[in-house]
């Protein structure tokens, strides 16, 4: 296993470009079993969960190659060439799999896909994706840790959410695509990642409408063709680059960085002291004079976005007075804060609720990965400390930050990668 040494307290200075969105491109891609015809995606990030994606989308027959940020899906002869199985040794690495679900019953009428299992964050359960499924005539089962879905053509529905839930808005968007019908899905998510896919499947000839809003129609079509898309860039990347430049007091030019998708994250930056500029070449981040803690709840889009949640902590510990986090998305996304307190940062942790109390310094210390956006965290307050911070496991990095270290030490970051 990989590990990343860090040399801290060195300000940044430089251009950092902003990759595609994982978010985004995971349902994009596995929304391929859809579409008839050869697709070409541009602007894919080189991550891990992108190649978990293309070994799931070769297991259920198709084609697909990655050059540079270009993948191209070639669908199999026929329908009938599909596998509708996704096994558990690949869900079991990436629940995101769960995605391929709507996909397969409406294009085969059938999917087998293990059940994904929680992960560090929380429980992760997809009840919500069923019950919705449910609604638009599929059946299915659970045994043996598969979920076994079965429908005729599925028909068109409207699906109110308990949770405006992004996978669950994300699966029943593709899988109306092609339904009988009308579907209304009121509750959606909200998150700029589906309306790209929403604008992926229009350019497939998908008929949807209100994406970005929470109420979505999609009208069913019998077929969609082959074409281009270009992925969004990761708001979640640009906005952990923000903080790097806060946290180190440097000064960074994030180029391709989405601005408007952002504004929770500017806004509560900007309270604390952090400094934007719009220019051409994309946004400029630096911070003036000393930062000062502020109060954040994570919430579904245009809220906070949670998965800014363990990035913004870490500023927040070097902050002047004292700020408190309410976690209101998954229950345990807190898994960060001992690491962080290794590092000398002064947190308590109460339920729902983190307060931190910001310290004049971070010191170097080994510290130990345990999600991706935690993993983010720790290198962004071993970009601060004083000393060496190792931040192990960085598995979990890679799968969300296409080369960090890399562009970080672009920047004037001492970062290394090393074996553990
Ligand atoms: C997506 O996860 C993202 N993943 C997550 O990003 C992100 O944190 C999350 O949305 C919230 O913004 C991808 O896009 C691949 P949800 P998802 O369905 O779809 C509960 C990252 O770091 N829920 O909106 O799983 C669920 O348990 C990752 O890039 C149900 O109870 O999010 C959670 O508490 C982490 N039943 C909450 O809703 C359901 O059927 C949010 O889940 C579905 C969800």
């Amino acid at each position: 296993m990989d590990k990343l040494v860090i040399r801290g307290a060195r300000p940044l200075h430089g251009h950092i470009r902003i990759s595609g969105s994982k978010n985004a491109a995971l349902p994009i891609l596995l929304a391929a079993p859809l579409v008839d015809g050869v697709i070409e995606y541009d602007n894919v990030p080189r991550l891990r969960d992108i190649f978990t994606t293309l070994k799931l989308i070769n297991i259920l027959g198709l084609e697909t190659t990655f050059e540079q940020n270009r993948v191209t899906v070639h669908p199999p002869a026929s329908p009938g060439a599909l596998n509708h199985e996704a096994p558990y040794d690949l869900v079991k690495t990436m629940r995101a799999s769960v995605l391929c679900l709507g996909p397969l019953l409406a294009r085969l009428g059938r999917a087998r896909v293990a059940l994904p299992g929680g992960c560090a964050i929380g429980a992760r359960p997809v009840n919500l994706h069923l019950t919705a499924l449910e609604k638009m005539g599929a059946t299915f089962d659970l045994e043996a840790g598969y979920i076994e879905g079965r429908c005729d053509r599925l028909r068109g529905a409207h699906i109110i959410f308990d949770f405006p839930t992004v996978g669950g808005t994300e699966n029943l968007l593709m899988a109306a695509s092609l339904a009988d019908g009308r579907t209304v899905l009121e509750n959606a998510a909200r998150e700029p990642e589906i309306a790209d896919l929403a604008e992926f499947l229009n350019a497939m000839g998908a008929r949807i409408s209100g994406h970005g809003t929470s109420v979505i129609t999609i009208d069913g079509v019998a077929s969609l063709h082959g074409g281009r898309h270009t992925i969004m860039s990761d708001r979640i990347e640009a906005g952990t680059y923000m903080v790097a430049a806060a946290i180190t007091g440097g000064e960074l030019l994030l180029e391709g960085c989405p601005y408007r998708e952002l504004d929770a994250v500017v806004f509560k930056l900007g309270e604390m002291g952090v400094v934007f500029e719009k220019t051409p070449d994309g946004v400029r981040v630096a911070r003036n004079g000393d930062l000062v803690n502020v109060d954040v709840a994570t919430q579904p889009y245009p809220g906070f976005p949670t998965d800014m949640q363990a990035q913004i902590m870490a500023l927040m510990c070097l902050a002047r007075g004292a700020g408190s986090i309410k976690e209101t998305i998954f229950e345990n996304r807190y898994m960060h804060v001992q690491e962080l307190v290794r590092l000398g940062a002064r947190i308590k942790v109460s339920g729902q609720n983190a307060f931190v109390h910001g310290v004049k310094r971070l010191v170097g210390a080994p510290v130990m990965a345990s999600d991706l956006r935690a993993s983010a965290s720790l290198v962004l307050a071993g970009l601060a400390a004083e000393g060496t911070t190792e931040v192990q496991r960085v598995y979990h990095l890679d799968r969300g930050y296409e080369t960090m270290e890399v562009k970080l030490s672009r920047v004037g970051a001492d970062i290394v990668r090393a074996r553990e």
